[in-house]
């Protein structure tokens, strides 16, 4: 009988070491790695599949594909993320934080996918039936004609799947409870995870189901374990939203079969997720419009425009140094904004401490949020309140310019639709003629920032000597 061996694996980033340390070389994190043990390799595929050197078929390039038909949902804002629905024969991963609603999420989609005459298989792994269909009748799903299992075998799992003659989508809740025969790590360990995230995703391959794996992230925001699943499925999907807040972002980090920038916002309710058709309005419903240090960004996300208030507060700093503290933003633009502002317009802000928040929990990547952040910022430390019904949005470069982003005329016709006035934006070539509402255009930091301070008075943080 041969050597079971075993190896050192980081759950964390799944890399492997040749014996135990404290910390994972390849991903930092400390008290991750765990001995497996791995008959044939990690990440053996199974034996039945070893190919035996017979040749595969070539084919041409163009030609039929039965399985490229997507399945719409019918939750607007999921197949919104999707790209259209779930594609056949594809396999999609759905992360998010333990508790998110990534359950209710899926048995919603799952109902409404059995409503329209899907064939839908829902297997819980940490669930038993019962509570799952306690969590349908809240839903008011109960009714539906979807297929339920609460098993964590794969090997039962897929006989099952062979013996109900296959399915439209076929939901697994979640990865991490799975385990097969074929290796003999424990369940929920890098090895186990991917062994049985490659056969599910083979699964869907071979029958043309869809399936969905839920996955959970820990606190840094990785599925946890596996980030190897990853490159194994079509999709990663990651739900999202703070505990404070109803509301809910499902965001595409990879799809093979669409964008990756959409993404759908839920409002969790009593009775389930709903679909929240009009982000902006949610973003900026409870919006403190006299108060300073506040400026709404109209930004995109895909081919959307959401409109949403960046909150900055700007206060003497009793620290040598001076705190930064970003929610929703990225840390080093904050600091490049802050940098520009100082050195280019002559604005002494560096010494101070400076929180920035982006209202409702929403996550910007955009430069494009420079602006508004920058007039945040100024109004801030000046104490003056921007006007209540004007939107930002430039991307601010290191020579204290405003350049103009792209989808402008999107931007624009959003917040003229929300009851906005005024815009302020980079001066681009050619300016986009929009009726409703009035556009400044600006080239350089230094107008705007003018413009913001005079109205202000003067706050307790030094002033360049030209204001006071
Ligand atoms: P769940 O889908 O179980 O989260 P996950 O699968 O991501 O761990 O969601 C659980 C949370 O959702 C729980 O905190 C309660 C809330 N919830 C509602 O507010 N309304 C509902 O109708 C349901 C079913 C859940
Ligand atoms: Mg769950």
């Amino acid at each position: 009988m041969a050597r079971s061996r075993s190896s050192f694996i980081c759950q964390n980033c799944g890399s492997v070491t040749a014996r135990w340390q404290g910390r994972c070389d390849s991903c930092g994190e400390w008290n991750t790695i765990v001995e497996e043990l791995t008959d044939s390799g990690v990440g053996a595929g199974p034996k039945a599949a070893r190919a035996a050197g017979k040749p595969a078929q070539l084919v041409p390039l163009s030609g039929e594909t039965p399985n490229a038909q997507r399945l719409a949902s019918g939750i607007g804002e999921l197949d919104r993320v999707t790209g259209g629905g779930f594609v056949r024969g594809s396999a999609i991963l759905v992360g998010g934080d333990p508790g998110i609603g990534k359950s209710t999420l899926l048995l919603q989609a799952a109902a409404e996918m059995a409503r329209h005459g899907g064939k839908v298989i829902y297997i819980s792994g940490e669930e038993a039936i019962a509570q799952v269909r306690i969590r349908a009748e809240r839903l008011g799903v109960a009714d539906c004609d979807v297929k339920l299992a609460s098993e964590t075998n794969v090997e039962t799992i897929l006989a099952t799947l062979e013996d109900a003659g296959g399915a439209d989508l076929v939901i697994i809740d979640s990865i991490q409870t799975l385990w097969t025969d074929r290796v003999d790590s424990a369940p929920g360990t890098v090895t186990q995870v991917r062994t049985s995230a490659q056969a599910m995703t083979r699964f869907a391959k071979k029958s043309g189901a869809a399936i969905v794996l839920v996955g959970h992230v820990t606190k840094d925001g990785q599925i946890a374990g596996p980030r190897v699943v990853e490159h194994m499925v079509d999709a990663v999907l990651y739900f999202e939203g703070d505990a404070s807040h109803t509301f809910r972002i499902l965001r595409g980090v990879k799809n093979r079969y669409g964008a990756t920038d959409e993404i759908g916002v839920f409002e969790m309710q009593q009775d389930g997720l709903c679909e929240v058709a009009n982000p902006s309005a949610l973003f900026l419903d409870q919006r403190d419009k006299g108060a300073s240090g506040s400026a709404v960004f109209a930004g995109m996300e895909g081919t959307r425009p959401v409109l949403v208030e960046i909150q900055a507060l700007v206060s003497p700093s009793p620290l040598g140094t001076p705190r930064r503290a970003v929610v929703g933003w990225d840390s080093s633009r904050l600091s490049m904004v802050v940098a520009v502002l100082e050195t280019r317009c002559g604005v002494r802000i560096g010494a101070n401490d400076i929180y920035l928040n982006v209202a409702g929990g929403l996550k910007i990547s955009e430069p494009a949020a420079d602006l508004a952040v920058a007039a945040a910022l100024i109004s801030s430390l000046t104490d003056s309140p921007l006007p209540p019904d004007a939107v930002y949005f430039g991307e601010i470069s290191l020579s204290g310019g405003v350049r103009p982003v792209v989808h402008s005329g999107l931007r624009l016709r959003e917040a003229a639709k929300l009851g906005f006035a005024e815009a302020f934006t980079g001066q681009a070539g050619k300016q986009e003629k929009t009726t409703d509402i009035e556009q400044h255009a600006y080239s350089s930091l230094m107008d705007l920032v003018s413009r913001i301070a005079v109205r202000g008075k003067p706050a307790s943080a030094p002033m360049p000597e030209e204001w006071a």
